[in-house]
């Protein structure tokens, strides 16, 4: 029986998108991008921006002043010179290049030709997607581009994926080009929207991708208003609502069995007494059937961090090495953790993860498979993707900080924090499965949850600055990695 929603609940349930919400939409060339993300931000009351304009501003730059488009240094110091503004327009967003009104001749056939080359920099894409973070940091912003969702704004509300055939595209670019009174030929517009797909989708840096956690909407056979209210009804989208979910409390507690009862007890004091800090979490406790994913930094993270679940059923998936002994065997029985084999692929640990995870429990894991230096997450292993598939099971993304340097009394050298990203759904899985092979899709959900960690980081340095303590903590554990050593 689902319980009784709590305020919050209601009030998110509303039809209302916040006002600091940030929507990404990717998606390739003639996709509807463009006028998909004007209309809604105009319907929502947002700030529309145009990523596409900034990488084409800079092309347009650049072949005026003779820089080539191959020239990775005078690329990167003509954007450091200039000031780059977008400006919400009637029809399109005004861009201004050094306060130089180019919104028309960044359409032109050459920058066409040569914005791929331009936009496939690393140098030049760290610089554009640090302004478009900026542009987007209080939030409120329909954003379009090739990697909002992937790299800008992993934690984005919501994130829409506008796919077409490439015919479809091709006709799209074709008339609105005519509108804008630029002749072109049809066939040409799609050998060289073919081309630049491939240039997009194949260049090393943020190439474009579908996030997994993103919507994906096909648009070659919708007309545009349905296209725009399909996007609007994606921006309504919230995993918490639909999450099969004990979030009243006072029911959940009342529903633990007195095992973890006596965990929380125990755990949720020893918090405090450490100052630790829990921030994110929309209900008080976590959503039934979900994988609870967190990064690992020390020994403490599974107390610490389970500490905070305050709900039953929680199932951690830890290394079958702590269970050698009768001691430690009883202890992770009784606590439910399920053993799983880090060499290879053990299909049992995976088997009764997938069997908990449709009974309704979470499931506690830890993707990079290992404690890793302090603000240096990553890489992630396999596990997270493959159970992702196999269960579809939402995912949510949690943060944790200063576990490795906690004092009694709070350590004011490293603050101790536990921070909840979004309830993320794998909406796009089928899509990518259609076009990759299953191993692919784990990268690709691996590196779904990296950003999203890192993300969370960035937003926990921002409200308190990375310590000197922390730092020298982490140079200490590399060394140790280095020389093969477990953490202390
Ligand atoms: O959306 P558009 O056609 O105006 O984009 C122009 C080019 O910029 C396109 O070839 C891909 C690139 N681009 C990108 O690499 N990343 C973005 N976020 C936006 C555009």
């Amino acid at each position: 029986m689902r319980p009784l929603p709590t305020q919050d609940e209601l009030r998110a349930a509303a039809d209302i998108v916040p006002r600091d919400a940030v929507v990404a939409i990717d998606g390739p060339a003639g996709s509807g991008k463009s006028t998909t993300a004007k209309a809604l931000a105009r319907k929502l009351g947002l700030v529309y921006i145009d990523t596409g304009a900034m990488y084409r501003a800079l092309t347009c730059a650049a072949l005026d002043q003779n820089c080539s488009p191959e020239d990775e240094a005078g690329l990167t110091s003509l954007l450091d010179t200039a000031k780059l503004e977008l400006r919400p327009g009637d029809r399109e967003s005004q861009v201004l290049w050094n306060g130089r009104d180019v919104s028309q001749a960044i359409r032109t056939a050459a920058v066409d030709a040569n914005v791929s080359a331009v936009s496939a920099h690393g140098e030049v894409r760290r610089r554009m997607v640090d302004r478009q973070r900026r542009f987007g940091r209080a939030g409120g912003v329909v954003m379009e581009g090739r990697d909002i969702g992937s790299v800008v704004f992993p934690l984005a509300s919501t994130k829409i994926y506008l796919d077409a055939s490439p015919e479809a595209r091709a006709d799209r670019r074709w008339r609105q080009n005519r509108e804008r009174g630029v002749e072109n030929d049809r066939a040409a517009v799609l050998a060289d929207l073919v081309e630049r797909d491939r240039r997009d989708s194949q260049r090393a840096e943020s190439p474009l991708t579908i996030s997994p956690d993103a919507l994906v909407l096909d648009t070659s056979d919708l007309g545009l208003d349905r296209q725009i209210e399909a996007a609007n009804l994606a921006c309504r989208v919230n995993p918490w609502l639909d999450a099969r979910t004990d979030w009243d409390a006072e029911t959940a507690w009342r529903r633990c069995p007195g095992k973890y009862r006596l965990v929380y007890s125990f755990l949720g004091p020893l918090g405090q007494m450490l100052g630790l800090t829990v921030s994110g979490r929309p209900t008080p406790t976590v959503p039934a059937g979900a994988i609870l994913a967190s990064n690992h930094i020390s020994w403490w993270d599974p107390p610490l961090v389970g500490g905070t679940f305050r709900r039953s059923h929680v199932r951690t998936l830890a290394k079958k090495e702590l269970f050698k002994g009768p001691l430690a065997r009883a202890f992770f029985g009784w606590m439910d953790a399920i053993p799983i084999d880090r060499k290879g692929y053990d299909d049992e640990a995976f088997e009764a993860a997938r069997r908990a995870l449709e009974a309704g429990d979470c499931l506690f894991i830890f993707p990079e498979g290992t404690r890793r230096p302090a603000g240096e997450p990553g890489p992630v292993r396999g596990g997270l993707g493959i159970l992702a598939q196999v269960t579809r099971a939402p995912v949510l993304p949690i943060y944790v900080r200063g576990t490795g340097a906690a004092r009694f009394g709070g350590n004011p050298q490293s603050p101790l924090e536990v921070r909840y990203g979004p309830l993320v759904r794998l909406h796009a899985l089928d899509r990518l499965l259609q076009d990759l092979d299953p191993r692919d899709v784990t990268v690709r959900v691996g590196a779904m949850f990296l950003s999203m960690i890192e993300e969370l980081q960035a937003r926990s340095h921002d409200e308190h600055a990375e310590t000197d303590q922390e730092r020298d903590l982490a140079s200490h554990q590399r060394h140790q990695r280095r020389s093969k050593r477990p953490f202390d």
